[in-house]
């Protein structure tokens, strides 16, 4: 009896602490400030902060896992991470894959070159060499735009894992622009000598992405995204993060 009666405790125990401590692996590439950055081995920023929050409202833990941007997408297909929160557009070949939450930001492309530089914009169009992260909408732009149509040699694209070596490039002369997305690229100028030269308009919104079989989660992560835009959360962090 007294046995059944502890074995019937501890399984109920068991069940409320396991409710209660669900954790979702989220995939991330951790040099996007300020969406996402390290800092004093911490991972920061308004996406980390997002993803908590509605970890938060709807009851999951997260741990952050940082890998390659262009690995983001094969690792939730493969199931060895759950969420992906990485600034990440929303594009018609990435929703092929993965399916997307509802929108939670918007972004253009910008062209960053080193201050006093001289360049202008005009720098995409001639023998410079142009970095971007690799898989992204900006490395997309510059191989649609400028590689395919002839205006830049496909030697003179330079592909990066991370957006601290493109701009370490930049400012050590090896690279002369990098187009990356506008939100970034202002924080960049905020803390290297960098400066943005122009905009490309591409109208891009940020989605966080899961496997396509896990349409609870997708959910649970649009409700959560919702309820954040309506309850002023989401107004916060954009003035924590972007004023
Ligand atoms: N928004 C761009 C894209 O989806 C760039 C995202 C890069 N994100 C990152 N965490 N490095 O392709």
């Amino acid at each position: 009896m007294a046995k059944k009666f502890l074995l019937v405790t501890l399984l109920s125990l068991f069940l409320v602490v396991s409710a209660f401590s669900i954790t979702y692996v989220v995939g991330t590439e951790a040099s996007f400030p300020p969406f996402e950055y390290v800092e004093k081995g911490e991972f920061l920023g308004f996406d980390i902060e997002l993803i908590k929050e509605i970890g938060k409202i709807k009851g999951f833990d997260v741990e952050i896992r940082d890998m390659s941007f262009d690995s983001l997408i094969p690792a939730l297909i493969s199931g060895n991470i759950d969420i992906v929160v990485a600034g990440m557009t929303i594009t018609e070949e990435r929703a092929r894959m993965v399916d997307f939450t509802v929108p939670y930001f918007s972004a253009n492309q910008s062209v960053l070159v080193r201050k006093d530089s001289g360049f202008n914009i005009t720098v995409l169009f001639g023998k410079n060499k142009i970095g971007v992260q690799t898989g992204t909408t900006g490395d997309l732009w510059v191989t649609e735009n400028l590689v395919d149509k002839g205006f830049l040699s496909k030697n003179n694209i330079v592909r990066y894992d991370t957006f601290n070596f493109a701009v370490r490039d930049l400012i050590n002369k090896n690279i002369d622009a990098i187009v990356l997305d506008n939100p970034v690229a202002e924080r960049f100028t905020k803390t290297d000598p960098v400066e943005i030269v122009g905009i490309i308009i591409t109208n891009e919104n940020y989605g966080i992405a899961v496997k396509k079989d896990r349409k609870d989660l997708l959910n649970t992560l649009n409700e959560g995204i919702l309820e954040l835009q309506k309850n002023g959360k989401i107004d916060e962090l954009v003035i924590k993060y972007f004023q």
